[in-house]
Formats: structure tokens, sequence, C-alpha cells
């Protein structure tokens, strides 16, 4: 890939989070590209730092040091508000683990919430989330509430609102958690297939080895650095990714 196609180039990425007295360096020097259209699955030990990066990548959390480029440009500027709110508006769709959907909203009103923050015509939002209904099988739930859903229809609305404004860059935190091997399967195809069309990018935590064989390339984490590297070519990708994961929880690395 071309260095013109890189999205997001992160740099020397540390986060330190000081508490009474000690430091937990949840973030070491992290550097690497998220390119155009690619898929990164990010694996990792317990408390290496995964989520800390999606906040940072998200504006919603700010590093202690080293920077951030979109399209080649430096986006340090993201740390700060109202900035973080117009970045993370443009650019991230964020799936969350524990999905944060707005109880009182019905799906589709949870769906259509970031379409109404940036100001879309009515018509307009209706019309995306029909679409987007329809892509994640939901039509016919539109007016329950997130109480009323199960743990992968919840799932599915918090994917439908994240990528209902068709953001360059996805960010997925445990996207499949909680889901069954079918549903982890369908979604991740119908994720897929959304990223093809749109040319998106995509950074998805994981701690299955069956999601990672989606993605492009899969970058393992241990002890706040990227420990590990494995580009997937299509075969034997599961047995790769177990062995190399296998090895990080064993901290053989
Ligand atoms: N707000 C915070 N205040 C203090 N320490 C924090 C905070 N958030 C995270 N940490 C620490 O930073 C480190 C990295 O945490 P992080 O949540 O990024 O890990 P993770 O890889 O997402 O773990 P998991 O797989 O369990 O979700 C951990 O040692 C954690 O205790
Ligand atoms: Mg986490």
């Amino acid at each position: 890939m071309e260095v013109n196609d890189v999205v997001l180039a992160v740099r020397d990425i540390t986060r330190v989070y000081k508490g009474d007295g000690h430091e937990v360096y949840a973030l070491k020097n992290v550097s690497f590209d998220l390119y155009k259209g690619e898929l990164i699955a990010i694996m990792g030990t317990s408390g290496s730092g995964k989520s800390t990066l999606l906040n940072v990548l998200a504006a919603l959390d700010e590093p202690d040091k080293g920077k951030i480029q979109l399209y080649g440009q430096n986006k340090m500027e993201i740390f700060k508000e109202p900035n973080a709110t117009f970045y993370r508006r443009e650019n991230i769709g964020f799936i969350f683990q524990s999905f944060n959907l707005l109880k009182d909203l019905t799906v589709e009103e949870n769906i259509a919430l970031p379409l109404i923050l940036k100001g879309e015509e009515k018509l307009q939002i209706d019309e995306k989330v029909d679409s987007m209904l329809k892509l994640i099988g939901l039509t016919g739930w539109r007016k329950h509430r997130p109480v009323q859903l199960s743990g992968g229809q919840q799932q599915r609305v918090a994917i439908g609102r994240a990528l209902i404004t068709s953001p360059p860059i996805v960010l997925a935190d445990e996207l499949t958690g909680n889901l069954d091997y079918n549903t982890t399967n369908e979604i991740l195809h119908e994720l897929v297939e959304m990223k093809r069309n749109l040319n998106q990018s995509m950074l998805v935590v994981t701690h299955d080895p069956n999601v990672a064989t989606f993605a492009d390339r899969v970058l393992f984490f241990h002890d706040g650095q990227i420990v590990d590297e494995y580009k997937c070519i299509g075969t034997k990708d599961i047995d790769n990714i177990l062995s190399k994961f296998r090895l990080i929880m064993e901290k053989r690395i």
C-alpha cells in the first residue's frame, strides 16, 4: 500500500495514568499506520492498553506523548473541545463493548442520533435509517427499546448507530464479545461488506481469533506495546493467530 493511502498515522503514543504516588503506562510509544480500506484486529492481554488506544484514536482520551496524523496532517488539536466532538462526528464510528445505547430511545431513534446531531434533514435521515435497519436485519424492531432486545440485537443497533454516518474510520471495542458464533460471523460479514462498499478503515479489538481472521492484519498488544504483528493470508490464519496469541497470553514474548 502507498504512503498516501494512510488514513491514520499513530506515532509514539504514550498514555500514563497517574494515581496516588504511582504511574501506569497504559500505552508506551505505540506506532502504526491504518490504511484506507484496511481492517486491523487488535488482540492482547487484559490491561495491555487496547481500550486506551481506541479512546485516544476517538479523541475521548488525550495522550501524554506522541502524535496522530489524519490523512498526513498533524491533528493534536482534536484532543481539546469543541474540536474533539467535530473530529468524532466527521471521522469516527465507535462501537462500545457495552453497546452504550440510550435506553429511553427506540431502535430507530438510537440509530438516527448521529445524523440528528449532524443536523441532517428529516427526509434524508428517514431514508438512511430505513436502509440501515434493512442491512442489520432489524426493520421489524424499529419501535422497540434496547431493553426489549437480545444482546445480539442490541449489538446490531450499536453497529447501525456507529455506521449510519458512513464514517471513514470505525473503532470497535470487543465488537462481538457476548455473541454466539453464528451471530458473530453474520455481523462480521455485514461489517466487511460495508467496509468494502465504503472503503472504510476499521480497528477491531477482540480476544476471539475467529474475529481476527476477518482482518487484513492483527496487532498483538502486551503491557502497552505492540509486541507482534500478523498479516492475514487467508489460509491457516486461525492457527497462526491462535499460536501467536497464546505466546503473548503466556507472556513468553
Ligand atoms: N481511567 C484510568 N485510570 C487509571 N488507570 C487506568 C484507567 N484506564 C485504564 N487504566 C489502566 O491502564 C492499563 C490499560 O487499560 P486498558 O483498559 O486500555 O486495557 P485493555 O487492554 O483494554 O484491557 P481489557 O482487555 O481488560 O479490556 C491498565 O493497567 C488499566 O488498569
Ligand atoms: Mg478493554
